[in-house]
């Protein structure tokens, strides 16, 4: 077995890109507080932004941002992080801005730098921190997407490899960092009882959905230019695929993690334009910052195989969209009938379903049939549920877990550049040849030609 890599250098201050936008306000602070409660926070967070603001107003917009996110606020923990914050002002074109950085890191040997800023920016900072030397030594975490399509990921990487080597090269997929999404590993890998069923001989589809029920929330300069396909099927819908469909690791390694990831990517043809729908809600077009006459996605479903002996001829269907039915992520494997139907009145239209549920409330549903009461030897469906909060306690949120991850330098939650390639090799066609967009209404399951992929229909999330 190879060895695993050797000691790495726990980080010694944290730079956020990005530290006035979204990403922070939704997501980073509400983290960092999270793990100030802990104490694992250890670290000086430095800032970074082209909004000209003081050192309090960033402190207040934070700390806003934690009294938004959490249920009780710790008056003595915002103290501590006060005095860990800073922040350093200048656009990100005036090499200025990077001198300062520079000088506001002075006497720190291992920086964290998490870029939190339109992938559109990733190069040029990176160049940026190049020139003051902080590439040298810096881990650099970057955000989804990595590029826009398979030659803009390959280019990107090749600027970033220029002034950094890949084990110091941190890609972000949210997704990676959330507990449910993990439990997919453990409910596969340390029970053994799913085994024997986890393959083309007893499995019927896999069906994977992340629904929301609400739209861009004033992200339309961003969104426009990116789409559902690129936000979140390259992404969190195939890394949910792989880890449903990968062979065990040899050990938990990122390496061996990502190497098994990679050979389900692998397995994958190119998507070709009948096997994905995609579709825009109608209202879109007046959303701010999108161009009047976008052919943006914010629906996608696609309909894939892996190609290999263990799921070959099993469909896996993935969809994702703004504005629909419900807000919910799950992964709905659905069984075979038993080799008789002796039950055929009742049982032929309910399969066993074994779905995971990875969003708010997560836990695993397992649907099976038993006797319904009476005289006949008649089946109804029941339900043996788990909710994971009840059952374990809360759940850590995921960027506070990949923050963590971050400045330790551990890569397991964080995705290899290979394994991005290949997401992206999967969706080359469909990229590059764009399918026509179909309007769909808000609050329903997105348009209808959706149906044309799936002729069984979507099973009831
Ligand atoms: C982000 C996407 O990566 O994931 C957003 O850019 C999406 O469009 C979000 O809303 C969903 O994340 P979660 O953790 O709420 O499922």
């Amino acid at each position: 077995m190879m060895k695993r890599t050797g000691e790495v250098q726990e980080a010694d201050v944290l730079v956020l890109f990005g530290a006035t936008g979204d990403l922070a306000k939704k997501k980073l602070f509400p983290a960092l507080y999270s793990m100030a409660l802990k104490g694992a926070l250890n670290v000086e967070v430095v800032g970074v932004a082209s909004t000209k603001w003081d050192h309090e107003q960033f402190v207040t917009n934070a700390f806003d941002a934690i009294r938004h996110n959490v249920d009780y606020v710790d008056e003595a923990i915002l103290a501590d992080l006060d005095a860990k914050l800073s922040l350093v002002v200048g656009n990100y074109e005036d090499p200025k801005v990077y001198q300062d950085l520079a000088l506001a890191l002075e006497g720190k040997n291992t920086p964290v730098i998490y870029l939190a800023i339109p992938p559109s920016l990733f190069e040029q900072v990176t160049q940026g921190l190049a020139t003051v030397g902080l590439t040298e030594r810096a881990r650099l975490v970057v955000e989804k997407p990595f590029g826009r399509d398979l030659e803009s990921a390959e280019l990107l990487q090749e600027a970033l490899e220029r002034v950094l080597p890949e084990d110091r090269i941190f890609r972000i997929d949210h997704y990676l960092g959330k507990e449910s999404v993990e439990d997919i590993l453990i409910f596969r890998f340390a029970n053994s009882i799913w085994e024997p069923l986890w393959n083309r001989r007893y499995i019927n589809s896999i069906q994977i959905t992340m629904a929301e029920n609400f739209g861009i929330e004033g992200r339309g300069a961003f969104y426009d230019g990116v789409g559902a396909i690129r936000d979140v099927l390259q992404n969190h819908l195939l890394q949910v695929l792989a880890l449903i469909a990968m062979e065990p690791p040899s050990d938990f390694s990122s390496q061996f993690m990502e190497d098994e990831k990679i050979k389900v990517f692998r397995a994958i043809d190119p998507l070709k334009t009948d096997e994905i729908v995609r579709g825009q809600y109608v209202g879109y077009l007046d959303e701010k910052g999108v161009a009047p006459t976008s052919h943006t996605e914010t629906f996608a479903a696609a309909l894939l195989y892996v190609d290999n002996w263990r799921w070959a001829g099993v469909p896996f269907y993935l969809r994702t969209g703004k504005y629909l039915a419900e807000t919910t992520l799950e992964v709905v494997v659905e069984f075979k009938h038993p080799p008789r139907m002796l039950f055929a009145e009742t049982q032929e239209a309910s399969p066993n379903i074994l779905r995971f549920r990875l969003g708010k409330n997560d836990g695993v549903d397992i649907e099976l049939l038993a006797k319904a009461p009476g005289d006949n030897l008649a089946t109804v469906p029941v339900q043996l549920n788990v909710e994971f909060s009840a059952a374990l306690g809360d759940r850590q949120e995921a960027y506070e877990r990949l923050l963590r991850a971050a400045l330790l330098g551990d890569h397991l939650r964080f995705t290899r550049i290979d394994s991005v390639l290949e997401s992206w090799r999967i969706l080359k066609d469909v990229i590059h040849d764009e399918p026509a967009v179909y309007p769909y209404f808000k609050g329903t399951w997105g348009p209808e030609k959706v149906d044309d992929l799936i002729p069984a229909g979507w099973i009831d999330l």
